[in-house]
Parts: structure tokens; C-alpha cells; sequence
């Protein structure tokens, strides 16, 4: 039972790109490949061992690249082949292995598959697709996309339904059909036999719907159903994933990681314990959730830390030598997590230090999203012209039609919008990103938050992170050691232990600008005389009995336990 002890990436920091928001080296305002390959040296400076890139297959760009036309070819504003397999090939001698994102739930609409789909009710394609006769005029049942609107579109061609949980231009792929499945088991060996360390699965487990799509539920002020009972971890999700295992990823030593919605602990212990053979580690969405109200996303509620604790604890708990664990704050679909549970003013280094700190102490493989090394902030675009996201784009207009009026939306926008996180990296006091326009406006604090600045400055939080992947590397409690919460009700702090054979350490982190007391006694220590690990203050300031917790501060420290303990 239990991981193989010598997965490589159980010891990996993951650094994700998105590459369209991360180095233009071409000066037309979008991030490309050969941008990447000009800054593989930062990442390693970093310590980075494996890089996740956001979609850069051929797409028209819908969904930024979550819309697929070709999985075979590079995006034309990203490069071409030669340019991504000499990013493999640069990566590889840095000791950096590159993970591709796989979005096979859907296509895009342009896809040669959904073209020839909708071509006609008796094509080859037709069942690539999952299509459906309307209900007396309307849609055939009631489900949401995930981007607002009506799940279903209707194609005068052939008179009927297709699904997209997506945008309407990314069709939803039926997974029920067989010839598609291995169609995508061969365009992954495509890219695996390129040499690649893995994939990051996109909504992966959407890809088994109930067939019946029964109507789902519609909550109060809603005017479509929620369908994601039918749809997320549905009947056959397990088997699908055991097949691609089979006739796939078994056959190469690679890291995978579903991002799974909707998982709980229960369903990730199926889905990562190794003998299952499905995948390494899932991205839960439970952590991501806790600041949102009963209607979603968009309505935004304080963290309360407590939360966030008991949350962390079950999933330390529930995958501990069953499965694994990805640990990440942030992505291309979340806001900065600085501004989100930190403090993006007056404490925005010591707050951006101290959730590194907390979440890169547990048990896991963290993943670092681009600019959160140099604690990146959220933007706020005064004009709705300046923002580029669908999915915020489309709740806009939604809204606004509904009567909400525009500061409420804004509210939402502010703090949870996807273009938070997709402002471009921020390497120079003059961005640096681009010599041309970029596609989405610099935030404007890179005057004082870039690379440059970063690395000049030894305190920065960039060699905190640094440093945390080292200590990541250096000792196996970090990887293997368990877990226990301390302080499970203070709605300050967050305080837990890792525990091995001849090791506790403890891990305090301050999530507010008040300063906190903690008596050592309270955390039933095994020893008294303890070393600083890390800390975002350079100094622990301690009696024999109590610590005071300064603003934001986070620390860790180690005990050994006593002989004859
Ligand atoms: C999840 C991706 O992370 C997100 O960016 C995308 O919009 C949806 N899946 C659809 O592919």
C-alpha cells in the first residue's frame, strides 16, 4: 500500500506557466515559447524540477488555450515544434521536466473531430460528441456551463444539441465511445514519446457523464440546474482513468495530476492511491472554495481560517500513506492569493512568506503559479474593456442583464476574477514582459513587485520560496513525516506539527495583523531545546513559555525527540 517510495516527484516543486502571460520574445504582446526557454535559468535559480505549462496546442483561443484545435501542433503566437522540442531539450539539461496540460473533457469547435461531427448525423465523428434532440423547443435538460448560460447549444445543421460544460465553442468529448478514447491514448503517447515528464489533467473528472442527463437541481434565483452531479466523478470516471493508465502512462515514469472539482477525500484516495494505477495527485477545489457564499464564485465571503484549517487537516489525514497530496494557493484560475488570504498592503512581503511557508511545510507536491514567487498581487481594471476572461466576461453581461448593478460585479471581479492571475510576469520596474502591447495591461505595481527587485534583494520572498524547496529536498520529514493540527479553534493562527521517528517539527503561521501569544506547552513538544528552520522575521522572539506571534509572521522550528522518549 502506499506511493512507491522513490517517486521522484514527491521531493518536486512544480512552477507553472502560462505562457501566453510570461515572456514575449517576439514583441507582439503575448508570451511565447521561446520567452520560456530565455528564462529557464530564474527557474532553476529558483530550484524548480518540473514546469507545467498551460495549454500551448493550436487553439482559437476561446478559453485562452483550454480550447483545442489541433493537440499536434504549437499555437502559431507561442512558436512552432522545433521551438517547443528545444524547450524539452533546454528544460532537460537544467534537470527540469516539462508537464503539458491535457484538456481532453473538450475540444474546440474547430476541432477536425467536431467538424466533421456536426458535418452530419451519420459521420464517423458523430459520436466524438455528445449530441442530443431538444425537449419540446428546448435545450434536453437544464445543466449550467460552468461559463454561464445554457450548457447545451443548438446546430441548425442537423438540428440538434451539444453539450459544452464549457464555452460553447468547447464541445464536450464523449467518452463513452471507444474510438475516441484511443484516439487520445495516441495523441498522449505522441507527446510522451517526446519526452515529456507528464500531464496535468483538465477537468479530468468531467470526462464521464451520466447518459441519461437527468435535470440537475436549480437553486433559489437560479435560472438553470446544476448538473454537476451527473457529471463530476460520474459511473465510468475509474475505469477510463485505470484504461489510460493501462495502454499509456504505465509505460513511461511520469507525474499526473487530475484537477479534479468536486473531489473529496474520499473519491482522491481512490484516484491516487498507486494501486489503483489512475493518477499521482488530484488538485482539489475544497481549500479554493471556502471564501465563497451560497450562490458561488462571485460571492465573496471572508476566510475564515478555522476553515481552512479542519479543511487542510482532512485531506493531511485522508491521503496520508494512502495517496498524495498537491498542495498550491494559486493558478491561472485563481485570484493572487497575496491579496486573497495574505495582506497586499503594508504586509505583503511577510504575508506573501507566511502562506509559503504554511502550505510548503505539508505533506505533498507544491505547485508555485508564476509571479507568487514574487508575491504578485491582484489587479483592479477600472474599465471592463480591459479585462479578457470569458468566464468573467460572460457573469458580466449575465449580470448586468439580471439588474446587478456594475460596482456589485466589480466586487466579485476584484477578488476572485481569473485575470488576477493573468496579468503578465512581472520581471522589470518597467515590466519587461514585452517591447510591444501586451494582450492584458501590466499591473501597475511592477514598479516596485519584479524579478529584478527580487533577486537583487537577499530578504525577498523569491529565497524564501528558494530556500523552502531546498528544505523540501533536504529532509524527509517534510515529505514523509505525519501530521497533526494544534490549536484547531484559534482564528489566527495556524499551527500544526510534523512528526517522524526522531523528529517533531512545528510550523506556526500568523494570518493576521494582530500579534498572537502560544505557549510551547500548549503544543505538547517532545523536547525543549529546538533550531529555527525558517521564518519570514529572521528571529523567533521566545520566553522559556511563550512565543509572541508578530503581524503575519511564520516560522518553523524543529524538536528532536529525547532519548528514551
Ligand atoms: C479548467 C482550466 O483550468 C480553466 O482555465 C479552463 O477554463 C477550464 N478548465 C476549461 O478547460
Amino acid at each position: 500500500m502506499g506511493q512507491k517510495v522513490d517517486s521522484w516527484w514527491k521531493k518536486s516543486v512544480v512552477y507553472q506557466i502560462y505562457p501566453r502571460s510570461f515572456m514575449d520574445s517576439n514583441g507582439d504582446g503575448v508570451g511565447d515559447i521561446q520567452g520560456i526557454i530565455s528564462k529557464l535559468d530564474y527557474i532553476q535559480k529558483l530550484g524548480i524540477d518540473v514546469l507545467w505549462l498551460s495549454p500551448v496546442y493550436d487553439s482559437p483561443n476561446d478559453d485562452n488555450g483550454y480550447d483545442i484545435r489541433n493537440y499536434r501542433t504549437i499555437m502559431q503566437e507561442f512558436g512552432t515544434m522545433e521551438d517547443m522540442e528545444k524547450l524539452i531539450e533546454e528544460a532537460k539539461k537544467r534537470g527540469i521536466r516539462i508537464v503539458m496540460d491535457l484538456v481532453v473533457n473538450h475540444s474546440s469547435d474547430e476541432h477536425e473531430w467536431f467538424v466533421e461531427s456536426r458535418a452530419s448525423k451519420d459521420s464517423k465523428y458523430r459520436d466524438y460528441y455528445i449530441w442530443r434532440d431538444g425537449k419540446d423547443g428546448r435545450p434536453p435538460n437544464n445543466w449550467e456551463s460552468v461559463f454561464s448560460g445554457s450548457a447545451w447549444e443548438k446546430d441548425e445543421l442537423t438540428n440538434s444539441y451539444y453539450l459544452h460544460l464549457f464555452s460553447k465553442k468547447q464541445p464536450d468529448l464523449n467518452w463513452e465511445h471507444e474510438p475516441l478514447r484511443e484516439d487520445v491514448y495516441q495523441l498522449m503517447t505522441y507527446w510522451l514519446e517526446k519526452g515529456i515528464g507528464g500531464f496535468r489533467m483538465d477537468v479530468i473528472n468531467f470526462i464521464s457523464k451520466d447518459m441519461n442527463l437527468p435535470d440537475g437541481e436549480v437553486q433559489p434565483n437560479k435560472l438553470y440546474g446544476d448538473g454537476s452531479p451527473y457529471f463530476m466523478n460520474g459511473p465510468k470516471i475509474h475505469s477510463h482513468l485505470k484504461e489510460m493508465n493501462d495502454k499509456v502512462l504505465s509505460k513511461y515514469d511520469v507525474v499526473t495530476v487530475g484537477e479534479m472539482p468536486g473531489a473529496t477525500t474520499d473519491d482522491a484516495r481512490l484516484y491516487t492511491n498507486p494501486d489503483n494505477n489512475e493518477v499521482n495527485m488530484v488538485f482539489t477545489f475544497e481549500h479554493m472554495d471556502l471564501d465563497s457564499g451560497p450562490s458561488g464564485k462571485w460571492d465573496v465571503q471572508p476566510l475564515k481560517l478555522i476553515d481552512l484549517k479542519r479543511n487542510f487537516e482532512k485531506w493531511q489525514h485522508g491521503l496520508h500513506n494512502v495517496g498524495w497530496n498537491s498542495l498550491y494557493w494559486n493558478n491561472h484560475d485563481q485570484p493572487r492569493v497575496v491579496s486573497r488570504f495574505g495582506n497586499d498592503g503594508e504586509y505583503r512581503e511577510l504575508s506573501a512568506k507566511m502562506l509559503a511557508i504554511c502550505l510548503h511545510m505539508l505533506q505533498g507536491t507544491p505547485y508555485i503559479y508564476q509571479g507568487e514567487e514574487l508575491g504578485m498581487t491582484n489587479v483592479k481594471f477600472q474599465s471592463m474593456e480591459d479585462y479578457r476572461d470569458i468566464e468573467t466576461l460572460n457573469m458580466y453581461k449575465e449580470k448586468i442583464e439580471q439588474g446587478t448593478s456594475h460596482k456589485d460585479i466589480m466586487r466579485g471581479i476584484y477578488a476572485k476574477g481569473r485575470d488576477n492571475a493573468r496579468t503578465p510576469m512581472q520581471w522589470t520596474s518597467d515590466g519587461g514582459f514585452t517591447t510591444g502591447i501586451p494582450w492584458i495591461q501590466m499591473n501597475p505595481n511592477t514598479e516596485e513587485i519584479n524579478v529584478e527587485q527580487a533577486i537583487n534583494d537577499s530578504n525577498s520572498i523569491f529565497y524564501t520560496y528558494q530556500k523552502l524547496i531546498q528544505l523540501r529536498k533536504q529532509h524527509n520529514i517534510i515529505t514523509d513525516g505525519s501530521f497533526q493540527l494544534a490549536l484547531a479553534n484559534h482564528p489566527n493562527l495556524f499551527v500544526y506539527k510534523r512528526m517522524s521517528a526522531d523528529e517533531e517539527w512545528l510550523v506556526v503561521a500568523n494570518f493576521s495583523d494582530q500579534i498572537e501569544r502560544l505557549e510551547w506547552e500548549t503544543c505538547d513538544l517532545p523536547s525543549k531545546s529546538h533550531r529555527l528552520i525558517i521564518s519570514n522575521y529572521n528571529t523567533v522572539q521566545t520566553t522559556e513559555k511563550i512565543v509572541e506571534i508578530r503581524p503575519y509572521e511564520a516560522f518553523v522550528v524543529a524538536f528532536e525527540k529525547e532519548i528514551g522518549n
